[in-house]
């Protein structure tokens, strides 16, 4: 198993998944974890990731130092390059000639790590202000940026590059990570698929034939932990699905259709205007998500408590959920002021299963599509938030009038994108209501009406991403279909932005 140590990287994910999806096993660490739980027999190699600080920063993220003595294979990326060559003596300094985004490297000396690359010079993804500018002792630099500066340095088997292998503008990224895993000689073993057996095994062990709960979203994460526990402990699994008013055009219904083939015995809890006359003249989006979680809570606990003799909660919580939960794991979870991780009510006494925790998405698609037979539009339906549409009503209160207008939009824009052969080529797509009026002509008079906003991203991760880029002939067919049949609209906006700077919901 190779350990991640994240000093706040927005990569740190990228790694972790790229080392899996070349057969390794990967887990991320927060910088301050302690030499024992990093060092152990599992362990085959050490990354240490990127990060936005300087190694002069006061709040740098130093990591006990003592694991570059720890005699296993070691790669810094970035900050992780910065950090091993202040460690071990050399000298990082700031540089006017920053590096950001393509910039080109050439190797000057054979290394394992950049084993079978045809090129000398390759393009490489850069992202920082300090240097290397004296080497540690005993390392040598074995490739340059075209500025010159120490690109990649190695010594025994401590590697380190100043660029991000773990991206997909890095050309040869993926073979250099997978160059690294040669050196530790790490065991390929790592498969979904194989691992769903393990994961069941667990599970039952745990639930152990006894009565249990949870929550279906709709999501592909309830969705599939909840098949699961219902194969393996059928009728005594009871998930609960409660509708709070927020969901999308026809969304329980939907729901309800696609789970009911799975024999899946959900239970539906109408509780619509418990949430929305608690959101009444509710504006501040913190605000709006806090009520619907506690509401959330309150509504999941009455249900539950109706479940005679349950023992044990189920969640969907995967992998990035645990992580960006964890203040100290990096400017990641400072982004996020969400999260899923124990956001149901804890003073039900009850043992929380979680089957998926060490899971990242695209594993657990492949463990519902492989293993469990689930439907492509379960599968690979896009995400969709916990507070639902009164987070798409931007900069203003919830109403049952704004939250039609914003169903609408976003039901045309979904089936368009479906019809249009789209849906599967962008990551989420959404509508959302802007705050504002603006003068429109219909018929012979002009009026004010209000303007629906569009998002589409494209990403993997869902901690970076880029906006999709229509064609002029579809943007305006969808755009076209909202003013004419979305009833007090007459404009359209597309949202261009990227994230970062941007994040992908409004609010
Ligand atoms: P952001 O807006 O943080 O979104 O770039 C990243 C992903 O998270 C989803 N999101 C949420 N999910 N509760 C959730 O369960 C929330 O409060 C929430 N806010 C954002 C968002 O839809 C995207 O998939």
């Amino acid at each position: 198993m190779i350990r991640i140590i994240d000093c706040g990287s927005q990569y740190t994910q990228n790694i972790a998944r790229r080392v899996r999806e070349l057969g390794v096993f990967s887990e991320i660490m927060p910088f301050n974890s302690s030499l024992e739980s990093i060092v152990d027999n599992d362990l085959e190699g050490i990354i240490i990731s990127g990060g936005q600080f300087s190694v002069y920063d006061n709040n740098s993220p130093l990591y006990t130092k003592e694991i570059l003595f720890s005699g296993k294979p070691i790669l810094g990326i970035c900050y992780g390059q910065q950090s091993i060559a202040h460690i071990l003596g050399g000298k990082v300094i700031p540089t006017d000639n920053r590096e950001y985004g393509g910039t080109n490297i050439t190797i000057k000396k054979q290394s394992p790590l950049f084993k079978d690359i045809p090129d000398k010079t390759f393009q490489v993804w850069m992202s920082h202000g300090d240097i290397v500018e004296e080497l540690p002792k005993g390392f040598e630099a074995v490739a340059r940026s075209q500025n010159g500066h120490i690109a990649a340095m190695q010594k025994m088997n401590i590697y380190a590059v100043q660029f991000h292998p773990e991206v997909d503008h890095t050309n040869y990224g993926r073979k250099i990570l997978n160059n690294f895993l040669d050196i530790c000689t790490a065991v390929r073993n790592w498969d979904p698929e194989k691992n769903y057996d393990k994961i069941v095994e667990e599970t039952k062990e745990r639930i152990h034939n006894k009565v249990g709960v949870g929550g279906i979203s709709g999501g592909v994460d309830s969705s599939t932990v909840s098949v699961l526990i219902k194969n393996i402990i059928g009728d005594k699994y009871h998930p609960i699905f409660v509708d709070n008013g927020l969901l999308r055009l026809n969304e329980a219904e939907e729901v309800k259709n696609s789970l009911d083939s799975f024999q899946l015995n959900v239970k539906y809890v109408n509780a619509s205007e418990r949430f929305l006359s608690r959101l009444k003249g509710v504006v501040n989006p913190d605000e709006k998500r806090k009520i619907i979680g506690n509401e959330f809570v309150a509504v999941f606990g009455e249900e539950a408590q109706k479940i005679k003799d349950a023992t044990y909660l189920v969640q969907g919580t995967l992998y990035p959920d645990v992580i960006e939960s964890v203040p100290v794991y990096g400017v990641s979870s400072k982004i996020k002021r969400h999260h899923n991780v124990g956001g149901l009510p804890r003073d039900m006494n009850l043992e929380v299963i979680e089957p998926f925790r060490n899971m990242f998405k695209d594993e657990v698609r492949e463990i519902a599509e492989c293993k469990l037979g689930m439907p492509k539009e379960i599968v690979y339906r896009h995400p969709f938030p916990g507070p639902g549409l009164a987070i798409r009503i931007v900069s203003s209160d919830v109403t049952p009038e704004k939250l039609e207008l914003v169903r609408k939009a976003d039901a045309i824009f979904i089936q368009e994108l479906k019809k249009r052969d789209l849906y599967d080529k962008i990551s989420q797509a959404f509508a959302g209501l802007l705050n504002s009026h603006s003068v429109g002509v219909m018929g012979d008079e002009g009026r004010y009406e209000g303007m629906i906003i569009l998002r589409a991203v494209v990403t993997n991760d869902f901690m970076t991403s880029d906006c999709y880029y229509f064609e002029k002939e579809d943007i305006n067919a969808i755009s076209n279909r909202i003013t004419n049949e979305v009833k007090g609209i007459n404009r359209v906006l597309y949202d261009q932005s990227q994230k970062p700077p941007a994040t992908i919901e409004w609010e």
